[in-house]
């Protein structure tokens, strides 16, 4: 049993830790100690990273366990309306929570302790020092999902190594894992390996999965990409410019308004911010060292170990896309570490459809030329004509999913009335212009690579007839016949 300090006293010690902490995120030195105590070479096997990888496992699990919120899911009146970020206007945040005061002060007091003891004794993340990579999870239907991604990532002149995370081996898929993905540069890990390690009392799967994958990459500054999100521009040089140099985080926003209810402000002891101040977050891809946020890592690492039941309602109220979306940046902020949140709203590309927009893509953009603007006091959010915006950088694929063992049945979305084959991505042609190229013929040339490589190796097309023949089909409909617009 824990024997808790006076409380006076331990909100001086938690201070203290805290301006600690500060101290030494300035000298960029929260990982000195396990330079030390380890000694990581290049050579460092991976037998003993794996054996350092189930030590902290088996520290941060406890750590977890020990401060359980012990409440139930909160009841909620409904869920957060879908509004639009607008910088300009000021909108009420929803309050749709119940929560009794015990309960609030037993989930405020197991967050306040969890925080105070990865301050006072952090378990120290294990990765190799000054290494970058990119980081993804994916399993079922989205592995072949994410090979097209990464073939995508490496069209952009990326060489950087890749690690795709599989939530158990059910999840396993020998063709890919074992030819198609280290022919990219890129290698899967069983997170089941790691985790039931610890015979845990909580399953993560699902959302939950991001934030540990992140926590047990092997590298030292990430990039992490949702399976369905690419960059068209070569990532590499992120990592050495701003804002990531002197922030160690970047997360990118959704379209709408945050909804984050007024009782996390309260557990968290944060400020309730304007909606004005910055939209939500979309994170289908971040940028974040390790080196500068272990604590920010260690809290998201909470908020999503008791996220589904508590902190992804606490931090959405049902809003759109709930789920790990808000608890990089909220972590980030209710351990006072830097983090930059990029302004330029994300756009939608898609086609119109029976008069309507569908949209199909979201577009994120370059953070270095977003802070740039946003240094020079530009807020094109405020005032979209005060400078022109920066380049298209991602591309999140959410909606439908391309998945080839599915998508070539959904004719709604691939051909007209008249059954002509059509592009999806044709509405938003200022977006579409300022790719410097033809994506979605890009695209569908790795679909159809994709297609063509996997066709019959992979577990989940088991059944699914002629990808790699539809594949070829709409590739010629759309771009050799000519018979398309665009
Ligand atoms: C927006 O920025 C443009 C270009 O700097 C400027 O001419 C215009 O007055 C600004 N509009 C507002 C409402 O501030
Ligand atoms: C099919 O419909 C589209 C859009 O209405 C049109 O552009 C195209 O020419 C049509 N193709 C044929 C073969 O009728």
């Amino acid at each position: 049993m824990l024997v808790r300090p006076a409380l006076d006293r331990k909100i001086w010690l938690f201070a203290l830790a805290l301006s600690l902490s500060l101290v030494s995120l300035l000298y960029h030195r929260p990982s000195y100690r396990l330079l030390r105590s380890l000694d990581w070479t290049s050579q460092t096997s991976s037998a003993a990273h794996h054996q350092a990888q189930l030590d902290f496992w088996q520290a941060l699990e406890l750590l977890l366990r020990s401060n359980a919120p012990h409440v139930r899911r909160p009841l909620q009146a409904g869920n957060a309306p879908s509004i639009g970020y607008d910088a300009t206007h000021e909108n009420e945040r929803p309050d749709l929570l119940y929560m009794t005061d015990e309960d609030v002060s037993k989930v405020k007091i197991a967050h306040e302790n969890y925080l105070y003891s990865i301050l006072i004794h952090p378990p120290l993340l294990v990765y190799r020092p000054k290494t970058r990579g990119i980081v993804s999870t994916a399993g079922g239907f989205y592995l072949p999902i994410l090979v097209i991604s990464l073939r995508m990532l490496r069209r952009t002149g990326c060489t950087l190594p890749m690690e795709v995370f599989l939530a158990s081996y059910a999840e396993y898929e020998p063709y890919i894992c074992e030819h198609a993905l280290p022919a990219l540069n890129a290698r899967c890990i069983i997170l089941a390996d790691i985790l039931s390690h610890v015979p845990s009392s909580v399953s993560i799967s699902r959302y939950q999965l991001k934030a540990f994958a992140m926590l047990f990459s092997t590298f030292e500054s990430l990039l992490f990409l949702d399976a369905d999100s690419f960059p068209v521009q070569n990532p590499t040089r992120l990592f050495a410019s701003e804002p990531f140099l002197s922030h160690g985080l970047v997360v990118w926003p959704d379209f709408w308004v945050s909804s984050t209810a007024p009782f996390y402000h309260l557990i968290s002891s944060t400020a309730i911010p304007p909606t004005t101040l910055r939209a939500s977050s979309e994170a289908g891809e971040i940028l974040l060292s390790k080196k500068t946020h272990p604590l920010t890592l260690l809290l998201a690492a909470y908020y999503n170990y008791y996220g589904p039941a508590l902190y992804y309602p606490l931090l959405s109220q049902g809003g759109p896309g709930e789920g790990d979306k808000e608890t990089f940046l909220a972590a980030a902020l209710a351990t006072h570490t830097l983090a930059y949140a990029v302004s330029e709203p994300v756009l939608a590309i898609g086609h119109t459809q029976d008069g309507a927009f569908a949209g199909s893509a979201m577009v994120q953009h370059d953070p270095e030329e977003d802070y740039r603007l946003t240094q020079s006091g530009l807020w094109r959010t405020r005032n979209a004509s005060a400078a022109a915006p920066p380049k298209p950088f991602f591309l999140h694929v959410n909606h439908p999913k391309f998945d080839p063992a599915q998508v070539f049945d959904d004719r709604e979305l691939l051909e007209f009335a008249n059954g002509t084959a059509r592009r999806t991505w044709t509405d938003g042609e200022e977006t579409m212009d300022a790719f410097g190229g033809d994506v979605e013929k890009w695209f569908w040339e790795e679909i159809k690579g994709v297609s063509c490589e996997l066709e019959g190796k992979v577990q989940d097309w088991v059944g699914v007839k002629d990808v790699c023949w539809k594949a070829e089909r709409r590739w010629r409909a759309l771009f050799e016949e000519g018979d398309v617009e665009g």
